[in-house]
């Protein structure tokens, strides 16, 4: 078991209620209200893990778009509240994909970047999240993948790359360099590191080395939120950059994804949020995690591959072209 900051431990897995201030004592907080407000009531290095997907700035239900640098402004209070929150050994993984004016796209990762390493962060990774579904677009090829930026406080930070592995594609290749370990097996036996690729499904019926379906609507975690998170791909985060018992934070922490995928691997969490709607639905959610009722999909459950004999893998009758008619 770690600890943080000297806060105490406690068993994790009890029947307490989602507190709504900190307290170092709780498993569960959520703070509501603006982020750049609620997250003063935190202390200074408590956090092991910042992991969020903040709002886009596109419009959704939740925010009204700005332009570009008036909204990268706004965040800017939020940003310097996470820096100094955060470990000195943690981490903060950014999720973000990209800003539209006028069919232009602004790449939202890009814009991130300085603004963490002006503050003293440093990129260990990039980790393309690529989906196989999604808008199609006309005027430029349609969009199938979004950023997580993992940075570092420091360089002294937990990553548990054990905790994470995926099976080997080869896992009998063996090491042929001449030597006393000629002949025998070169990969690890707990699998290999997933990479910074992780391919995200909308659907079972798709493959991928590390597939994380996105919620949408036949996914058993759907919520009301219109851009959820789904738990797994939070959850990897979570055993690779914790350990038990740390303190997991997200600001903009909508339906409480986060706060569960935390919850799950006894590590503690805070969300932030402003809108009430969704801190009913985290908190209740957060009650069926604790009692055992939350749907959600387990982690590395494998995916359905498809046979050829589904009628949406197969090209439809109205495209075949008769015989003796292709000339
Ligand atoms: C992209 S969504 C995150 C969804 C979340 N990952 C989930 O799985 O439910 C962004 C969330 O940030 C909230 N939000 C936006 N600005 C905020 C602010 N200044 N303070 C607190 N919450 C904010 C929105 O209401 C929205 O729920």
């Amino acid at each position: 078991m770690s600890r943080t900051n000297g806060l105490a431990t406690m068993p994790l897995f009890g029947k307490a209620d989602t507190s709504n201030t900190f307290n170092p004592e709780a498993t569960s907080v959520i703070l509501a209200g603006d982020s750049a407000e609620t997250l003063r009531s935190v202390p200074d290095g408590s956090i092991k893990l910042i992991i969020t997907s903040p709002p886009y700035n596109i419009g959704k239900a939740y925010e009204t778009a700005t332009h570009l640098t008036e909204y990268l402004e706004n965040l800017s209070p939020i940003v310097d509240q996470l820096i100094r929150v955060l470990a000195k050994d943690g981490s903060l993984c950014w999720q973000v994909g990209n800003y539209v004016e006028e069919s232009e796209i602004f790449p939202l990762d890009i814009f991130y970047y300085p603004f963490f390493k002006l503050r003293g962060l440093k990129l260990r990774n990039r980790i393309v999240w690529h989906f196989e579904h999604g808008l199609h677009c006309s005027k430029r090829f349609s969009g199938r993948y979004e950023v997580l930026l993992w940075f570092t406080k420091s360089d002294n930070y937990t990553f548990n790359l054990d905790g994470v592995r995926v099976p080997s594609k080869y896992p009998g290749k063996t090491n042929y360099h001449p030597g006393e370990n000629y002949g025998k097996p070169s990969g690890n036996p707990l699998g290999k590191n997933p990479a910074d690729i992780w391919k995200v499904v909308e659907k079972d019926w798709e493959t991928s080395l590390w597939c994380v379906p996105n919620v949408k609507a036949n996914h058993p975690e759907k919520t009301i939120h219109p851009c959820q998170f789904p738990i797994e791909i939070v959850e990897r985060c979570v055993l690779a950059l914790t350990s038990e018992n740390d303190w997991v934070l997200d600001p903009f922490s909508g339906v409480g994804s986060a706060i569960l995928a935390a919850l799950r691997h006894n590590r503690r969490a805070i969300g932030c949020e402003k809108e009430q709607d969704y801190i009913s639905i985290a908190k209740q959610r957060i009650a069926d995690f604790r009692n055992g009722t939350l749907p959600y999909r387990p982690l590395g459950k494998p995916v359905h591959q498809p046979t050829g004999r589904e009628k949406v893998s197969q090209i439809p009758e109205e495209w075949l072209v008769p015989r003796g008619d292709s000339q």
